[in-house]
């Protein structure tokens, strides 16, 4: 049976057209524009009405943490309810992490991911490999992913010392192998030895309350490691590099100046960065100020972080937005190991809310409507390595989103699909909705009703990105 999404206005990176589509055999058959007459239906296509709405690529969100253990706890989405919220939202398809921990392998942490994951998700959904200890074996071993596992991304950390940090020897050496192979290489950027001291000092004075935690990560110490990353990148022969979570405008300033060196370096930014801050939140204090702890930090609205943030959206210093979904419930988890900052798990939920967060910058003029679903699907699609998402062009997979900008709703714990206790965004009135999603062309959200299914999301087996070769 064929699909039809007719009336609608055909939003992709490049332009926007009113057009019908056809969807046949969970791919994009033809894009009809109407100024030619549009698509006429035949007596069995089913037809989906989009007037007055934009009819948008499935979203890819290419940073989330389903239920990753922190080794304290483990984050409360399974992959089934985050990959379920996530559709909801507007996603079709999520990436995730296989982690290595220092000293361990990373044959058997995908293993152990593969199996956690497989047969859950709702939506398509991919594994980027965490290396926690870079040493010769893992490197080998990682090499190896690409062809047996479709795995074209790392993630190295220079925050969590004794956790999953690498000293800046280690990067370079997984930075030379992103060289040598083309996998991208994904940097949580933040200087964890300074930091780790901040820390220490902060609780030593008895200044424990949430907002500390914003305050002992300073937005200097999130710049130094991203010059620090770019200099790393470029002495190992220009390795892809994606600095993750950006928060800050001194971050964004250091992502610029290495592009001008020719640096091959691309930045995600977060909508927790682009719509909360520490004074909205942090200044809450016990239990509630607790939710909004995650790395980086929010930060100060005083400083133009979030100006300077949706400025790099819109000129393209920052290439993608992705969630960082991290979720924790508030008393159980955040709270479970006492009232002091550092010792909060770090994390927000927020994979149901990308697409309409990030829309309330076309709302607000900051960014066309083509720059949404660049950010929201098409960059971070090419970015790693999924030519066959984030576009509605004909032979790709029939992800798509029908979306009324002019509904409006208010985000709220009682209403979201996260399994989540409470809302980051919790009372917020925002202007936009999704109304149907489709994941290879089956329609999977309705009107808010949810018709997928646990394990019918497919694994993408990715390849290296686009952009760097
Ligand atoms: O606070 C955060 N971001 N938690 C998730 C792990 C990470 O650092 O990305
Ligand atoms: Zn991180
Ligand atoms: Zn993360």
């Amino acid at each position: 049976m064929r699909t039809l999404i007719v009336n609608g206005t055909v939003v992709n990176a490049d332009g926007r057209l009113d057009a019908d589509v056809a969807i046949e055999n969970g791919r994009f058959q033809s894009i009809v524009p109407k100024s030619g007459g549009g698509i006429v239906p035949g007596p069995d296509d089913r037809v989906i009405d989009a007037t007055g709405c934009l009819v948008v690529p499935g979203g890819v969100d290419a940073h989330v943490h389903m239920q990753l253990d922190t080794g304290t706890t483990v984050s409360s989405d399974t992959f089934l309810s985050g990959s379920t919220a996530a559709a909801h939202g507007g996603t079709t398809t999520i990436i995730d992490f296989s982690e290595q921990r220092t000293g361990g392998n990373v044959l058997q942490s995908f293993e152990k991911r593969m199996a956690e994951a497989e047969g859950q998700c709702v939506i398509d959904w991919g594994l980027h490999q965490v290396l926690g200890g870079v040493d010769e074996q893992a490197l080998i071993d990682t090499r190896s992913l690409i062809e047996r596992e479709g795995v074209a991304s790392i993630k190295l950390f220079m925050a969590y010392p004794g956790r999953l940090y690498s000293d800046d020897g280690q990067i370079l050496r997984a930075l030379q192998m992103c060289a040598d192979t083309g996998m991208m290489a994904m940097v949580h950027a933040e200087n964890g030895l300074a930091i780790d001291v901040l820390v220490e000092q902060a609780v030593a004075a008895g200044n424990i309350t949430p907002d500390f935690h914003s305050r002992t990560r300073p937005p200097e110490l999130e710049a130094e490691a991203v010059h620090r990353a770019g200099v790393l990148a470029r002495v190992a022969g220009n390795a892809p590099l994606y600095i993750v979570h950006l928060s800050s405008s001194h971050a964004l300033r250091e992502v610029v100046e290495a592009r001008s060196r020719g640096t091959n370096i691309f930045a995600e930014t977060c909508p927790q960065y682009l719509h909360l801050s520490l004074e909205d939140h942090l200044g809450q204090g016990w239990p509630n100020g607790a939710a909004y702890i995650c790395s980086t930090p929010l930060r100060s609205k005083h400083d133009h972080h979030q100006a300077d943030l949706w400025e790099g959206l819109r000129v393209d210093q920052l290439a993608v937005v992705s969630t960082d979904h991290c979720p924790f419930c508030l008393r159980e988890q955040k709270l479970a190991n006492g009232e002091s900052f550092n010792v909060v798990p770090n994390g927000i939920g927020g994979v149901e809310h990308r697409m309409d967060l990030v829309y309330q910058g076309v709302v607000a003029g900051h960014i066309s409507e083509e720059r949404w679903v660049e950010v929201c699907a098409t960059a971070p699609a090419r970015l790693f390595g999924l030519p066959q998402k984030g576009a509605i062009r004909e032979g790709l997979d029939a992800d798509l989103v029908v979306y009324d900008p002019a509904a409006k709703q208010t985000l709220s714990q009682a209403t979201h699909h996260m399994n989540l206790d409470h809302s980051a965004y919790e009372g917020m009135d925002i202007t936009g909705k999704v109304r149907t999603v489709l994941s290879h062309g089956e329609v999977i959200v309705d009107g808010g009703q949810f018709f997928g299914a646990a394990g019918r999301g497919r694994y993408l087996r990715r390849a290296v990105s686009q952009h760097i070769r």
